[in-house]
């Protein structure tokens, strides 16, 4: 990732630990000053209106991890420009999609199809939802909010709160494993430099001091007990294998790495 703040240039970027509230408060105001810039790079490959789950491609319409939603109604989380809940709109799904990031759903908002009612959007920190107990049936991200926050239990708590007894949470992040290695997507990311087990997030720094992007590592081990502590039983994860044929790489994925490692590791669970 590169920052881009013209006021705070970048200064630094490293595995550091940092106070939990700037680490998390970056998570809404990297995405608010780099919304634009990311969708830019991005968007081409996401669309306006397609579930994509991770950069591997695995997209809802094949993989099905979301279930039967017939009469469901349903949560998206850390939702960036809402594609996904978009595709699930257009589907006649009853979706609400949420991210804490104004820049990214006002960039989302702008996909919407003039003539066509308009995808439910609304600003929320994923550790404090505003939404009633047991108000759905299925809570969902492709990669969104997790990966930004130092507390990612209190996520996982805040989505068993709202799905009825019974309902479905599924995200997808960077497979763990992944963070052993170098961040890129050629030979260089295929040798390990760091131990898997070093949980310090990824940060970088502004001149003026400030924690202008935070990302932070669990393990695999910490996910399941994370999402256990939450009331939550697993089903499945999914590590999606690099399609033949899928040439396009997006940060440090790639068909190279793609071919030897998962990248992407996808949480499918119940309360
Ligand atoms: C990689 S994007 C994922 C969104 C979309 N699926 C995509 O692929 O573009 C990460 C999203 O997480 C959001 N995010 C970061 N911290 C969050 C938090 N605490 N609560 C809700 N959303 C958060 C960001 O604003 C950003 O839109």
């Amino acid at each position: 990732m590169n920052s881009t703040q013209p006021d705070d240039p970048l200064a630094d970027a490293a595995y550091r630990d940092v106070p939990a509230e700037a680490g998390g408060r970056a998570g809404r105001t990297w995405w608010d000053a780099n919304a634009g810039e990311y969708l830019a790079e991005h968007g081409d490959f996401l669309g306006t209106a397609d579930f994509c789950w991770c950069p591997e491609g695995l997209r809802e319409a094949d993989a099905g991890l979301l279930g039967d939603l017939t009469g469901a109604r349903v949560l998206e989380i850390g939702a960036g420009a809402a594609q996904c809940s978009r595709w699930l709109a257009a589907r006649g799904v009853d979706v609400v999609a949420t991210d804490v990031a104004h820049g990214m759903l006002a960039a989302g908002a702008g996909y919407d199809r003039p003539g066509h009612p308009p995808t439910p959007l609304l600003q929320a920190d994923a550790r404090a939802l505003p939404f009633a107990d047991a108000s759905f049936d299925v809570v969902f991200t492709a990669f969104g909010a997790i990966p930004f926050v130092p507390d990612a239990v209190r996520v996982h708590r805040e989505a068993a709160r709202v799905l009825r007894p019974g309902g479905r949470w599924v995200f997808s992040v960077t497979h763990p494993l992944r963070w052993a290695f170098p961040d890129d997507p050629g030979e260089h990311g295929l040798t390990a430099s760091r131990s898997y087990f070093d949980r310090r997030p990824y940060v970088e720094t502004g001149t003026s001091g400030a924690v202008l992007y935070a990302e932070y590592h669990r393990t695999l081990g910490d996910h399941v007990a994370e999402l256990a502590a939450a009331g939550f039983v697993l089903e499945r994860l999914v590590e999606p294998e690099w399609p033949e044929g899928h040439e396009r790489t997006w940060g440090g994925w790639g068909p190279v790495r793609g071919r030897l490692l998962p990248g992407t590791a996808i949480f499918v669970t119940h309360r």
